[in-house]
C-alpha cells in the first residue's frame, strides 16, 4: 500500500462545501470595513523574527512557544506571521505611509500560524480579519472600532455575543500597578506554574492569561489595574464606554483582561461567547500607542483588532447550511453529433453571464437530468441530433417542471429575458436556509 500523505496537524483544507460561508464573512467584512473607511493592505505571511519578538513581546505565549520560526538557506531567523499587526505596522514606517493623508486605517484578511495545541476552535493555521487604524488618539475611535466589530458581526447573523472591555493604562500609570502586582505575585509564588513563577519577576501582567487552573485560584483578589489608573488613562476610559452607551451598544468591564500580546496599553476589548468551550474569544484588539516609535518608525499612535474566522464560522455553522452557487443552466446533450454545438451553445451561454455546466461523457437523458438535479441547474438545455437538425434545442424549467422548443440561435435572448435581467451572473443563494 502507498503511504497517504496528510495535512499537517492543525491545518485545515476549507472545503467547497463550506467555502460559501467564508466567501459570506469576506465579503460583508470588506462591504463593513469599507463603510467606515478602512482600506485593505496585504503584506507577507513571512516576516524577521525579530519583528514579532519586538512587538508581541519576548515572555508571551505566543513568541515563547507558539512561533513557527525558522532560519532560511542563509541562516536569517524568519516566522510565519502569528497575527496581522506588526506585519501592517512595519508596512507602514518601511513605506513611509505617514506622508499619505488617506493612510490611516487599514484591514488585512488572511492566514496566520501559531503552534497551540489543536482543538475546536483552535487550530495551527488560522485566518483573520484584522483591522488597524494609526494616528488617531481619540477616544472616539476606540469606540468606533467596537461597534464597527458589533455592526459587523450583526450583519452577519451573530448577535448573541459579549463585548467585554478593559484598560491597561499607560507607560505613567502601569509600572505602580506592575510593582503592585509583583508583591502580590511573591506572596503567591508558591501557587504558581513554572510558567508564571519566571513571569512574575520579568513580566507579572502575563500571568492574567495563563490557563492553568491553580495560577487562575492564585490570582483571587490580584490588584487591578483600574484602580491605578492615571487622570488621562481614566479619562480616556471613561469616554470610551460614555461614546459606546451613547449607542446603546452592551458592554461590560472586565479589569481582568490583560490579551496576549504585550504591545497593548489603554483601551482593550474582546468578543466573548459561551458557544465555543475553551475558545471563547471571536475576536479581540486594543490600542498600542507606543508600538510604532518601538519599531522604529514616527511616534503615532494604533488600534485595532482582530477576528478569527474559523470560530465565527463555526458559530454561523450551528445548526445552519448555506448553498453554494447552482449551475443556471444544465446542458444535456444526446448522440455524438449534438456534442459540438452543445458545448459551442454553453460557451455562448457562459459569455452572456450565465453559470453553465455540461453533460461531460454523454449518457442517458436520463442520467444526464439525475446530475442537474443534484447540482440544482434552474434549466436543462436538451440537444439532440434530433433537435440539431431543426436548429432547437428544449429549454426545461425544473423548478416549474415545463419546457418548450426554443431556437438556438435565440437561446442566448431567450435567457436574457426570462426574468426581466439582460442575463447578470447567476443567482446565489447566500441567505442561510
Ligand atoms: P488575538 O487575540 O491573539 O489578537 O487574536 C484575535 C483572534 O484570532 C482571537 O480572538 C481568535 O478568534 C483568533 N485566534 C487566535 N488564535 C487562534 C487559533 N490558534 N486558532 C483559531 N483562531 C485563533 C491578535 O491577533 C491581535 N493582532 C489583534 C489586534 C489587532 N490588536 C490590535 N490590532
Amino acid at each position: 500500500m502507498v503511504e497517504r500523505v496528510q495535512a499537517v496537524r492543525g491545518m485545515n483544507d476549507i472545503l467547497p462545501e463550506a467555502v460559501p460561508w467564508w466567501q459570506m464573512v469576506e465579503a460583508t467584512a470588506r462591504e463593513v470595513l469599507e463603510l467606515y473607511g478602512y482600506r485593505e493592505i496585504r503584506t507577507p505571511l513571512v516576516e524577521k523574527l525579530e519583528l514579532f519578538a519586538r512587538s508581541i513581546g519576548e515572555s508571551t505565549d505566543i513568541v515563547e512557544k507558539e512561533m513557527y520560526a525558522f532560519a532560511d538557506r542563509k541562516g536569517q531567523w524568519l516566522a510565519l506571521r502569528p497575527e496581522a499587526t506588526a506585519s501592517v505596522v512595519r508596512a507602514f514606517i518601511e513605506h513611509n505611509l505617514q506622508a499619505d493623508p488617506l493612510a490611516r486605517k487599514f484591514y488585512t484578511i488572511g492566514p496566520m500560524f501559531r503552534h497551540e495545541r489543536p482543538q475546536k476552535g483552535r487550530y495551527r493555521q488560522f485566518h483573520q480579519i484584522d483591522a488597524e487604524v494609526f494616528g488617531i488618539d481619540d477616544p472616539l475611535l476606540d469606540a468606533e472600532l467596537m461597534v464597527m466589530l458589533c455592526d459587523f458581526l450583526e450583519r452577519i447573523g451573530l448577535a448573541d455575543v459579549a463585548l467585554h472591555i478593559n484598560s491597561l493604562g499607560c507607560p505613567a500609570c502601569r509600572p505602580s500597578f506592575r510593582e503592585d502586582l509583583k508583591r502580590f505575585l511573591h506572596h503567591r509564588a508558591p501557587s504558581l506554574c513554572p510558567d508564571c513563577d519566571r513571569r512574575r519577576h520579568v513580566n507579572p501582567l502575563r500571568v492574567f492569561d495563563c490557563k492553568v487552573d491553580r495560577c487562575r485560584e492564585a490570582l483571587t483578589g490580584a490588584p487591578q489595574l483600574l484602580d491605578h489608573l492615571c487622570e488621562d488613562c481614566a479619562r480616556h476610559f471613561e469616554k470610551v464606554q460614555s461614546y459606546l452607551g451613547g449607542l446603546g451598544v452592551p458592554f461590560m468591564v472586565d479589569p481582568r483582561m490583560v490579551r496576549g500580546l504585550d504591545y497593548y496599553m489603554r483601551t482593550t476589548f474582546e468578543v466573548i461567547t459561551d458557544r465555543l468551550g475553551a475558545q471563547n474569544a471571536v475576536g479581540g484588539g486594543g490600542r498600542y500607542d507606543g508600538l510604532m516609535r518601538d519599531l522604529g518608525g514616527p511616534d503615532l499612535p494604533g488600534i485595532g483588532f482582530a477576528i478569527g474566522m474559523e470560530r465565527l464560522i463555526l458559530l454561523l455553522q450551528q445548526g445552519r447550511s448555506l448553498q453554494g452557487p447552482a449551475p443556471e443552466v444544465f446542458m444535456a446533450v444526446l448522440g455524438e453529433k449534438a456534442v459540438s454545438e452543445a458545448f459551442r451553445t454553453a460557451q455562448a451561454l457562459r459569455r452572456s453571464g450565465l453559470g453553465v455546466e455540461m453533460a461531460y461523457g454523454g449518457g442517458s437523458l436520463k442520467s444526464q437530468m439525475r446530475r442537474a438535479d443534484k447540482l440544482a441547474a434552474a434549466y436543462v438545455v436538451i440537444l439532440g441530433e434530433e433537435e440539431l437538425q431543426r436548429g432547437v434545442a428544449v429549454v426545461r424549467n425544473m423548478k416549474e417542471k415545463s419546457q418548450k422548443e426554443v431556437p438556438l440561435s435565440g437561446l442566448v435572448e431567450f435567457f436574457s429575458r426570462r426574468d426581466g435581467s439582460s442575463g447578470g451572473a447567476p443567482d446565489r443563494a447566500q441567505e442561510p436556509v
